[in-house]
């Protein structure tokens, strides 16, 4: 697929920092110190020291060039700017070259809690905290790898489901209780609440099969959340080759996305009542 106009082949363009409005700006302070102060004893450790080391606060959207000379200091990966959503194959060669692919704009005041396409406030505030950890920041290098290859294997459609339970949703275990270090939680007030202290999803222990056959859900809260034990144990899950795993799956059933299995270890069995009252699951 070609870039849109104004975009460089692998479909980055500046991000033109000096041309934010007063009220951009104000947006992103605006949900910063709204996140910040949730996230205190629900986000993970590596996200809440990330988010420091990178100092996102100095006054508005940050600059990429500044983040990107401590990113780089500490694990060798840079976030670039992107007009929006980019396809598969674009996005996989970033992240397998540790760059990490951000919106270039931001939502409006008016949409504070709502986003159709992920922008700058998701892509920074929510992801970037994350890749100062060096183990992460290997494990998202080698999915870039792993979706080229997914690709080609016609398994991207399960691959995807691991993105979407780890990088954007996933939690972790801590001697605290449950953190949180997914993006799509971390970058949403009300998603940060709902993950950890509703009583409707399911939080069950992540295993990596078993994630890769569960559909999620793009559109409201998530039924299920995947607990990892640690960063090491997700990244020494996905070292092995996937291409015995893709060939089973291939004959393998979906498992339906508000299931509990007898084999899952259960942190807590869901009641589903916001899915339900959602219109989500008819039973
Ligand atoms: N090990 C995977 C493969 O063989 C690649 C991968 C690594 C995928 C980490 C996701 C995360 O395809
Ligand atoms: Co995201």
């Amino acid at each position: 697929m070609t870039a849109p106009a104004g975009a460089r082949s692998d479909w980055t363009i500046d991000q033109a920092w000096d041309r934010y409005t007063a009220d951009e700006h104000a947006v992103w302070t605006t949900l910063y110190e709204r996140q910040r102060a949730l996230l205190p004893g629900r986000a993970c450790d590596p996200f809440l020291s990330g988010l420091d080391a990178l100092d996102l606060h100095r006054g508005g959207i940050p600059d990429f060039r500044r983040i990107n000379l401590e990113l780089m200091r500490l694990t060798g990966w840079s976030v670039v700017a992107v007009p929006g959503l980019v396809p598969d194959e674009v996005f996989f060669e970033h992240l397998a070259n540790r760059r990490f692919p951000a919106g270039q704009f931001i939502r409006e005041a008016e949409q504070l809690d709502y986003l159709q396409e992920p922008d700058i406030f998701h892509d920074v505030f929510g992801h970037v905290p994350m890749l100062t950890d060096p183990v992460f920041a290997d494990y998202l290098q080698a999915y870039g790898q792993g979706g080229l290859r997914a690709a080609g294997l016609g398994r991207l459609h399960n691959l995807a489901r691991l993105y979407w339970y780890t990088v954007e949703f996933g939690l972790m275990e801590s001697a605290q209780g449950l953190r949180i270090y997914g993006a799509g939680i971390v970058s949403s007030r009300a998603e940060t609440l709902f993950a950890l202290d509703s009583t409707s999803p399911n939080r069950l222990g992540f295993e990596l099969e078993r994630v890769m056959r569960t559909p999620y859900r793009i559109d409201d809260f998530q039924q299920t959340y995947f607990v990892i034990p640690s960063l090491d144990a997700l990244l020494g899950a996905t070292l092995q080759d996937f291409r015995p795993i893709y060939e089973r799956l291939a004959s393998a059933p979906d498992i339906a996305i508000e299931a509990v299995l007898p084999t899952d270890r259960v942190h807590t069995r869901g009641d589903q009542a916001y899915a339900r009252e959602r219109g989500a699951i008819s039973k």
